[in-house]
């Protein structure tokens, strides 16, 4: 199958010297659902912006269906929808005639019967008449994702679509996003939580930097990033590792007064009661023991370690 988005060696550098892309290369395929995984300023942003038209690029290509995104601005952008990280509405407009406007500016014919069914996906219908800024900070969200879809689009994009949502909202959105896929509507959504990347997506890019460090399957990734810590604290420090524990994956830390063993959570048999055995019959005795995940951050080091 051929890509829907084909991105290719895209840079930007924004006016104030900041490279905020290096050599972006990623294909999305028809129909996935893919989340753009990083911290804050990595560049997530950037590179949706640029793929919708909202910001040139500084070096590379990038087709939509084919569609050159600046040769062939309006071809392509007709294919995608954008819902922003910031809320743009015009708020004294009704939630019907936006969402109608929305649709128009691509050229579309009128349809009130998918605007209505569109409105009434998003909990919108009641507010049909109401002026955006009447809306509760919820409301307007569903209002910009209304916006987004009014022209039928086949590629969506989310923008941090659930940081600072309700809970409600956040669930809508994500039961929305799998009727959409049903549909064969192809789901682009950026995010900082690895809840919502694991929740939502097929494949996941994570971006650091400017650089697409990984991109992988969901499945396999989540394999990989599910590592807890055990960190276990010794009544009297080490000087070395005894040898019968030698087979466990143990390093010595806090100058010996540590113990830290690292274990994939997602995997049934996590070997601690056989560490804990293990670490009693060589006559070591605990003040206390630990467990943590691995945070996103954490993650990111540990897969820059890895050279990634
Ligand atoms: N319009 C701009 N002018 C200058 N720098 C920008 C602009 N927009 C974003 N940046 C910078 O580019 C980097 C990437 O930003 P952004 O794409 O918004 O990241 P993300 O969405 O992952 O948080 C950040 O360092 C940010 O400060
Ligand atoms: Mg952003």
């Amino acid at each position: 199958m051929s890509a829907i988005i084909a991105i290719k060696a895209l840079s930007k550098t924004y006016a104030s010297g900041h490279p905020a892309l290096k050599q972006v290369d990623l294909e999305i395929q028809p129909g996935e659902i893919f989340a753009l995984l990083g911290p804050n300023g990595a560049g997530k942003t950037t590179l949706i912006s640029i793929v919708c038209g909202i910001v040139n690029p500084g070096g590379g290509q990038v087709l939509v269906a084919g569609h050159d995104i600046v040769r062939d601005y309006r071809a392509s952008r007709g294919q995608i929808g954008l819902v922003p990280q910031e809320l743009v509405n015009d708020v004294f407009e009704t939630v019907w005639a936006t969402v109608k406007f929305s649709r128009g500016l691509f050229g579309k014919a009128p349809n009130a019967a998918y605007l209505e069914q569109l409105l009434k996906e998003l909990s919108l219908w009641d507010k049909r008449d109401a002026k955006i800024i009447e809306l509760s900070g919820g409301m307007k969200r569903r209002v910009m994702i209304a916006k987004a879809l009014a022209h039928e689009p086949n590629i969506l994009f989310l923008d941090e679509p659930t940081a600072g949502v309700d809970v409600e909202l956040r669930r809508d959105m994500w039961a929305m996003v799998r009727r959409l896929r049903e549909r064969g509507v192809t789901i682009i959504l950026t995010t900082h939580y690895i809840e919502e990347a694991e929740e939502m997506a097929d494949r996941i890019g994570v971006i650091r930097k400017g650089e697409l460090i990984l991109v992988e399957d969901k499945d396999v990734l989540m394999r990989r990033l599910g590592r807890k810590e055990l960190i276990l604290h010794l009544k009297e420090p080490l000087t070395s590792l005894p040898a019968s524990l030698a087979d466990f994956k143990l390093e010595l830390i806090e100058s010996g007064h540590g113990l830290r063993y690292g274990f994939d959570s997602q995997h049934d048999d996590t070997g601690i009661p056989r560490l804990l055995a293990a670490i009693s019959a060589a006559g070591l005795e605990l003040r206390d023991l630990k467990s943590k995940e691995s945070s996103l951050e954490e993650i990111f080091v540990n897969l820059l370690k890895e050279g990634v």
